[in-house]
């Protein structure tokens, strides 16, 4: 093999991150290369899709692959691992018949023209495939789906508990995938959509296990909303002109998310709520853009300022897609770090960008959630082309600290602050990295502050890329 063929089998070599995992249970204890600080003693839990198959039908998506927990418990010098799936209805009925029984993210049970006109009849559940963040509902630990199905797990063996549901007769195809757990509250701020003839979005407050609706607004054309803005006083809904026709989504044949369509002349709507009456205060409407992931919204004065990383278009999307995602690097699209201000007296707002460097999978650290902040953890990559590759630490006020290492992928980095932290980076990054060159896993520590490596604990084999993350201190699990 020449010397250009090889660089470019270990740059693609992120496609291991997209392959099923096997065995399905599996324990390691696993020893740390390098120092790990003494107080560090919780457990990093990780979730993300680990089987990509029914059968011998493949999914389409990265978002519909089965989702997977894995567990790393910090023990001083080592980590045990444990990993196993989430039971959802979708997965369990995947397992036990090996054929694909509900409507996935970009995958639908219905092969055949057939299959489609009984469909229309007696359609397919929407999936509970839980492979998404990690959240709080009061004292329950929950992992969510990109649907209104939540599971309850035990963040300790990582069996399921539950399968969530709610007693009342609020109404919603879909779930905001990014519900938010405020600790100050003990409450979790959620987003419902519905996809009717009268559709909705419904700002929902989970609390003592029964949720109930804030607010809720009519739309004619709902718009695919994976997260939101939320501050003590507010809750804005950023609706993307990626949006759907309700009048023809029952009848179609396309998956889910193929139904959304790009609508840019109808430009990007805030909605802003009073979190406590509901109260809509105002709708100011903005350039056509889109974003997967807020980062953290807070008031400061008279200005509410809201972070999110945006993109020109929805191709992030498609660019998830497996087949996209395991073959041409070249595609994933750039996030941008962005902030948008609103003026709370008129609601005037403006925008700009605050970091030059691509950036996805955004993480604070969580005391600093609905609050001024200064640091964003998130991956990144080259400019154009390649999968993420690096780890970033942003400073809201634009520069950059970046951990790079030759032919490894980081997952999203969770931040964990050290006791009584002296600052708000005083603590350390966890970050579960592919290693493209030995296909293996390994559990990265950065020091939060110089934001290099204090230690690496390798697994034997690779773990499919995560989705979210969450660390649980010793008090929590
Ligand atoms: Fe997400």
């Amino acid at each position: 093999m020449g010397t250009e063929n090889r660089i470019a089998s270990r740059e693609s070599s992120h496609a291991i991150g997209f392959r099923s995992v096997t065995p399905e249970q599996y324990e390691q204890t696993l020893t740390a290369e390098g120092t790990i600080p003494s107080w560090l003693t919780g457990t990093y839990v990780v979730n993300g899709p680990a089987k990509f198959e029914a059968g011998d039908r493949s999914l389409s998506h990265w978002f519909d692959g089965f989702g997977m927990l894995h567990r790393f418990q910090f023990d001083g010098d080592h980590v045990h691992y444990r990993r196993r799936f989430v039971e959802s209805g979708a997965y369990t009925h995947a397992r036990d018949t090996d054929t694909l029984g509900y409507r996935e993210f970009a995958t639908d049970p219905s092969e055949s023209c057939f299959d489609r006109a009984v469909s229309l009849l007696a359609p397919p559940s929407v999936t509970d495939n839980a492979n998404g963040p990690l959240v709080r509902y009061g004292d329950r630990h929950v992992v969510t789906a990109e649907s209104p199905g939540a599971i309850e797990f035990d963040p300790e063996t990582l069996a399921t508990v539950d399968r969530i549901t709610f007693d009342d007769d609020l109404a919603g195809q879909i779930s905001c995938a990014h519900p938010q757990y405020d600790p100050l509250t003990d409450e979790t701020i959620s987003v419902l959509t519905r996809i009717a003839r009268q559709s909705s979005y419904t700002v929902v407050r989970i609390a003592d296990g029964e949720r109930e609706p804030i607010s809720s607004i009519a739309v004619d054309r709902p718009c695919y909303m994976h997260s939101f803005a939320l501050t003590p006083t507010y809750v804005v809904l950023v609706e993307f002109p990626y949006v759907v026709n309700p009048f023809t989504f029952r009848l179609s044949d396309r998956s889910f998310i193929e139904q959304f369509d790009w609508r840019p002349e109808r430009g990007t709507r805030l909605l802003v709520f009073d979190r406590s009456s509901g109260r809509l205060l105002a709708q100011p409407r903005m350039d056509a853009f889109f974003a997967l992931h807020h980062v953290n919204a807070f008031e400061q004065s008279d200005e509410l300022l809201l972070d999110l990383l945006t993109y020109s278009t929805p191709e992030i999307v498609e660019a998830f897609s497996l087949d996209s995602i395991r073959t041409d690097r070249s595609s994933l699209p750039s996030g941008r770090l962005r902030r948008l201000r609103l003026t709370i007296d008129d609601w005037a707002v403006s925008s700009r960008s605050l970091a030059a460097h691509p950036l996805e999978r955004p993480e604070i650290v969580g005391h600093r959630r609905t609050q001024p902040y200064q640091f964003v953890y998130g991956v990144g990559k080259r400019d154009t082309g390649s999968f993420y590759d690096r780890l970033l630490k942003v400073e809201t006020t634009g520069s950059t600290t970046c951990w790079h290492e030759p032919a490894t992928f980081p997952g999203e980095p969770t931040a964990v602050p050290a006791p009584a932290p002296g600052s708000e980076d005083d603590g350390v990054i966890l970050s579960l990295v592919l290693d493209g060159s030995d296909e293996r896993s390994f559990v990265l520590v950065l020091d939060g502050e110089t934001f290099t490596e204090l230690a690496r604990m390798p697994l034997d084999h690779p773990i499919p890329y995560p989705r979210h993350g969450q660390y649980y201190s010793t008090d929590e699990c």
